[in-house]
């Protein structure tokens, strides 16, 4: 600036004003930005009697780049060490308040809490309509209901046993699939198969349909389509869910490619419906609904007060094609990773399923009760690669709470670090190791009752496809351990050579940034 500019500058009453305004912006901002935990608290300084420890971030942005990039949990956790904010933690994105625990005690606290049993609605749920199903509904009635039907006739141990036949039937096809994919290719790129495997269990299981992805016909391409979009675009961080303001800019498109998508998911699904509106003309509805056909049958069967409209029945049936594919599907991945990683633990498991169901008969789920080391590696993978680190789905404040002894306003996002839980070293001996046997000397619950493992989360709006999920991995682990010898793939492999690359990327679940490429050797009997 020349030195006529800079006496100018100072002399003109209007820029000084415009200067006085800056600087006052700028004192304000960085007050605020001073509040533990980041500008998204600074409201609620005076309200909350003992401030959550937490780190202050960027001005405006707060934690927005740990979001950002592929491994937030292992981010919060090491943040969460070093703030000595273990229990709790509070910190901003943009102008969001979260809450963090990777302590067990204080995650029950929160997730068994009903003031903890509101989920926040993202701009991607909102508009793929996910706020009239399960996962995204906020507590209350509406949800209630949905829960109870799908309990009763989706997740019922009954149900759960119909529908043996059709995972088996699915897990010998991925057999045949990974037997082609040798022949053909030397080697198996298993996330594939997996994949379609658990995409067609659901279809089965919820919409009475199953697809050839293979030699895939028009509807088969249409669904896988459907899904990957749904999925990037669930997955996406998007800036619009932290700064309002932005909401209406639309930047990064999420808003356009989710109303695409709705229109897309109606027809596809209508069409569905509409097929089994038609089949039933003249047929009575399901017995007791034990015996009805799919969840789509159910949902039709409703009497009338339950009755959903067709467009949140829509919304119902399209949740559980996203919350039950990929889940199972990449925890099998990490569990053949790990198998191929330690040929010690997979032969001691091909060890035990040969004594107890044999080389070649046909597995069933009752057999599996009989399997507790094969039990104990689907444990050990859940706690080592917990599919939701942050439990995927977080909760919201519906109302101000006491945690312990702070303060958490209505409104606060709060989530559960279960990676930073299963990677305590005072909370699991050598949490790094990979060792199934740890299960073996101490019975430990996945389910959700205790916090030290809890990939399923906890409380009110714990994952009630839980059981289903864990009969579909066992089933089909042990059918891929009956039928093969899993084996590194490439000329490097082994001492030395990247045999399995663990790094992981978080997206909607937990994946491996590269995919499982191995080698399935054939077992002779
Ligand atoms: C390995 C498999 C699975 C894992 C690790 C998993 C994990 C989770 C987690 C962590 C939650 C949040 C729980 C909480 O807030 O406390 C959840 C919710 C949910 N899961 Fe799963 N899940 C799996 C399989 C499934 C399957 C197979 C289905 C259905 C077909 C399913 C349907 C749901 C639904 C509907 C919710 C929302 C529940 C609500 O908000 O009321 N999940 N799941």
């Amino acid at each position: 600036m020349s030195l006529e500019l800079g006496f100018l500058v100072f002399r003109s009453p209007l820029l000084s004003f415009e200067a006085f305004l800056w600087a006052v912006l700028l004192v304000g901002t960085i007050a605020f930005w001073l509040s533990p935990g980041g500008i998204a608290w600074a409201r609620f300084r005076s309200k909350a009697s003992l401030a959550i420890p937490g780190p202050l971030g960027y001005p405006f942005l707060g934690l927005l780049t740990v979001f950002t990039g592929s491994t937030p949990h292992r981010a919060l956790a090491k943040l969460a060490e070093t703030l000595n904010a273990v229990k709790l933690m509070a910190f901003s994105v943009g102008f969001t308040r979260f809450i963090i625990s990777s302590d067990p005690e204080t995650a029950r606290e929160i997730l068994n809490n009903s003031a903890f049993a509101d989920r926040p609605v993202k701009e991607s749920a909102y508009e793929l309509l996910f706020h009239r199903a399960m996962g995204f509904a906020p507590y209350g009635d509406y949800w209630r209901n949905l829960r109870r039907i799908s309990a009763n006739h989706l997740f019922s141990p009954k149900r759960i046993a119909g529908f043996e036949g059709f995972r088996r039937q699915i897990g010998a096809k991925m057999v045949e699939d990974i037997k082609f994919s040798m022949e053909t290719r030397g080697e198996v790129l298993i996330k594939k198969v997996l994949h379609f495997g658990s995409l067609n269990n659901v279809m089965a299981t919820v919409f009475g349909k199953k697809y050839d992805f293979e030699n895939p016909d028009l509807a088969a391409l249409e669904l896988e389509e459907l899904v990957s979009e749904g999925y990037e675009l669930l997955g996406i961080f998007n800036w619009s869910d932290h700064f309002p303001l932005l909401g209406w800019l639309d930047l990064q498109g999420v808003r356009k490619r989710c109303r695409n998508l709705v229109s897309r998911v109606n027809v596809f699904v209508g069409k569905i419906i509409e097929e089994h509106a038609v089949k039933r003309i003249g047929v009575g509805p399901g017995d007791d609904g034990n015996n009805a056909g799919d969840f789509v049958d159910v949902l039709l069967d409703l009497e009338k007060h339950e009755k959903l409209n067709n467009s949140d029945m829509i919304a119902v049936l399209w949740e559980m094609v996203f919350r039950g594919t990929d889940t199972v599907a990449i925890l099998l991945e990490w569990i053949l990773a790990r198998l191929v990683l330690h040929p010690e633990i997979q032969a001691k498991a091909q060890a035990e399923i040969d004594a107890v169901v044999g080389r070649s008969k046909q597995v069933s789920d009752s057999d599996v009760q009989n399997l507790p080391y094969v039990q104990a590696i689907v444990k050990e993978t859940l706690r080592v690669h917990p599919p939701g680190p942050l439990l995927s789905w977080a909760r919201l404040a519906i109302h101000d709470v006491h945690v312990g002894d702070h303060l958490v306003p209505a409104g606060t996002t709060a989530m559960v670090n279960m990676w930073a839980i299963t990677h305590n070293e005072k909370v699991w001996s050598d949490p790094e190791k990979f060792r199934p046997e740890r299960f073996m000397e101490e019975e430990v619950s996945v389910m959700g009752s205790d916090l030290r493992l809890a990939p399923f989360g906890s409380g009110r709006r714990v994952c009630p496809g839980k059981a289903m999920g864990l009969a579909t991995v066992h089933l089909w682990l042990v059918q891929l351990l009956q039928g093969f010898k899993w084996v590194a793939a490439g000329e490097d492999a082994g001492v030395g050579g990247v045999a399995v690359d663990l790094t992981e990327h978080l997206k909607l679940s937990m994946e491996m940034k590269n995919p499982l490429v191995c080698k399935a050797m054939a077992r002779v009997c």
